[in-house]
């Protein structure tokens, strides 16, 4: 469903030498299968949102590509969704909830009808089917992070990328919310590429965890989380596989720090 081959991302240093350059991504391989939760892991300014910005064809790779089923990535493509790093500023203060929702449903000329449905839908899906009126400013962090997702799943996407979606919301309100992403991603099959730098948050959602190093990002390692489909917070946490697998993400992310010193 999504390939990532070989991509290759620098910044600035270009013709006439603007800018800082800085090599974010090295070379970072992997693909996702269609319906599959892929989580990625690395070390703070590592390149993980530039990783999403290539993959959502907001930002062109040096060299490399992107294919998302099966076509190359050159602009934001068709039945791809962002949750981003910071969703206060992805919402439109001057409209209501319901409208902004709506906003991606009406560009994709969706009809009225239908619109408000799929609306409704997604922002009772998220708990909200209350706020339709409110203006994102009047909620809560958490509430506006609800309605970024609710955006985002109303357009029912076949590819989800999030970008540390639940950094900035208190830690109830994430285990809800990642137990809100999973039933999402159960109900609808959508593919999920989840960028956290929770270890814990990685482990517990992902199918697969791919470890970043410290730029310039390569994969470090691709590790298959064994642990049964069916998830909840207190179990999967209190089991003994689930200790073991994120012992081992952490050894593999305090090496890759240990190298970004060293080099
Ligand atoms: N627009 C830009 N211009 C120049 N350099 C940039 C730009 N965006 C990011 N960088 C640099 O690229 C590197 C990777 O940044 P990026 O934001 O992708 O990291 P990250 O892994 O998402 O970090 P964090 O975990 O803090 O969100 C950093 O060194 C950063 O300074
Ligand atoms: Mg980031």
């Amino acid at each position: 469903m999504l390939a990532v081959k070989e991509l290759h991302k620098v910044y600035g240093g270009g013709p006439g030498g603007r800018g800082r350059r800085v090599e974010a991504i090295g070379e970072v391989s992997f693909a996702v299968e269609e319906g599959s939760f892929v989580c990625v892991v690395g070390p703070s300014g590592c390149g993980k949102t530039t990783l999403l910005r290539c993959i959502a064809g907001l930002l062109p790779p040096t060299s490399g590509e992107v294919e998302v089923d099966g076509a190359r990535v050159t602009g934001p493509p068709d039945g791809l969704a962002v949750v981003f790093q910071e969703y206060g500023r992805s919402l439109f203060p001057w409209l209501r909830v319901a409208d902004n929702v709506e906003l991606p449903l009406r560009a994709a000329g969706t009809a009225k009808d239908k619109r408000r449905r799929m609306v409704d839908e997604a922002l009772h899906a998220v708990g909200l089917g209350d706020a339709h009126q409110a203006y994102p400013w009047q909620l809560s962090g958490g509430m506006q992070q609800r309605v970024a997702i609710a955006r985002a799943v109303a357009y029912q996407p076949r590819v989800l990328l999030m970008d540390e979606p639940f950094a900035a919301v208190d830690a109830q309100t994430r285990a809800d919310l990642e137990d809100l992403i999973r039933s999402v991603h159960q109900q609808l099959g959508i593919t999920m590429l989840f960028v956290t730098h929770d270890i814990d948050e990685a482990v517990y959602l992902g199918e697969r965890v791919i470890m970043l190093s410290s730029s310039p990002t390569h994969v470090a390692e691709d590790l298959v989380i064994d642990l049964p489909a069916e998830r909840d917070q207190l179990t999967t946490r209190g089991d003994a596989r689930f200790t073991e697998l994120r012992g081992r993400v952490y050894a593999q992310i305090q090496k890759a720090k240990q190298e970004g010193k060293t080099r």
